[in-house]
């Protein structure tokens, strides 16, 4: 069930279509079918949320800065998708936007929902690790899918996620990005990017799966705690921009949901794609899972998107999860 939009979205959509037109406030109230003083009025309400509309005497209304917030009118006027992204939780701060999102979902909200949130209290990360999430420097946000697939194919969702990441990213920053598998967005060694898949499932079918991502965007170096500095980066560092949080998030959400969608068909091409942007093909890798540590020589996925390994006695290892260090190279 989606929501009516509100005449704020709606305006605020129409100000994007037509980028640089001033639209007069006859024009206006045409298009959204309300009376011309219910446009000034909703106007209003816009600019105490921080976007700047310039009014000209006999020109018209003009958007001319929006606000660095995540606001939901402004996310869903942006959105060229048909579910992700169509219902939005949006939040100054949680303790972490995964679990409520698991609960939403164990709740019955619909596939393609959005939690968001400008800071997180408890960021996860994988294997218990806490996820630092700076207040407005990033994004951190959770998915919530409901694939009709077996659970052994999680893996390759989460793929589908960071390879959403690299594409859009790459459109930032002149080099593109890596995947580390499983689920890291590097930079010449750097973290710029990282999911966090949890699974709820009945034996043969997921039953919902939660992808909570985590973007460094707009951080400078003094931005990480002292201990990430050397290993983690954002794309304002990269490309020396500072990055609009909303447009960038609704250029992931629609290339994601192609990509998400695309799996059902295309997944042979799409794992093909993983691979040539993976960094962690034919390194020298250590996984360690619990006690155990694994090593040998990545060099290949299969069509799950789970890695595999060849052991130095020559044997073929297939290896699902687990914490990977990069033996060679990063
Ligand atoms: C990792 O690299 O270990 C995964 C990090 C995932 C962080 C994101 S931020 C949004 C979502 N909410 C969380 O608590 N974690 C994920």
């Amino acid at each position: 069930m989606t929501k009516t939009p509100s005449i704020e979205e709606n305006l605020l959509r129409i100000f994007f279509d037509n980028k640089d037109h001033p639209l007069s406030g006859e024009d206006l109230a045409h298009r959204l079918n309300v009376s011309r003083t219910a446009v000034w009025n909703h106007m209003e309400s816009l600019r105490k949320a921080g976007f700047e509309i310039e009014a000209r005497p006999h020109v018209g209304y003009r958007l001319t800065a929006t606000p660095d917030r995540l606001l939901p009118d402004e996310i869903k006027a942006r959105l060229k998708t048909n579910h992700f992204g169509k219902v939005i939780h949006s939040y100054e701060e949680v303790d972490s936007t995964n679990d409520l999102a698991l609960r939403l979902a164990e709740e019955g909200a619909p596939e393609g929902t959005v939690v968001i949130a400008e800071s997180q209290r408890k960021g996860r990360g994988r294997l218990g690790r806490p996820w630092h999430s700076s207040r407005n420097k990033g994004l951190w946000f959770s998915l919530i899918l409901r694939p009709k697939l077996i659970p052994s194919k999680v893996s390759l969702i989460t793929l589908t996620a960071a390879l959403a990441v690299v594409r859009v990213v790459s459109a930032y920053i002149k080099k593109a990005p890596k995947i580390k598998w499983p689920n890291d967005v590097h930079f010449e060694g750097k973290k710029l990017c990282g999911i966090l898949s949890e699974m709820s499932s009945s034996p043969g079918q997921i039953r919902h799966v939660i992808i909570g991502v985590g973007i460094n965007l707009n951080q400078e170096e003094g931005d990480f705690p002292e201990e990430l500095r050397s290993g983690a980066t954002s794309v304002r560092l990269e490309s020396e921009k500072v990055v609009s949080r909303v447009p960038f998030l609704s250029v992931l959400l629609a290339e994601w949901e192609k990509l998400y969608l695309e799996l059902a068909d295309r997944s042979d091409e799409i794992v093909r794609e993983i691979k040539s942007v993976c960094d962690t093909l034919n390194q020298l890798i250590q996984v360690k899972q619990g006690e155990q540590t694994i090593s040998g020589t990545a060099i290949d996925f299969d069509l799950d998107g789970a890695l595999l390994l060849r052991r130095p006695d020559g044997n073929i290892e297939k290896i699902l999860s687990g914490d990977l260090l990069h033996v060679t190279g990063h």
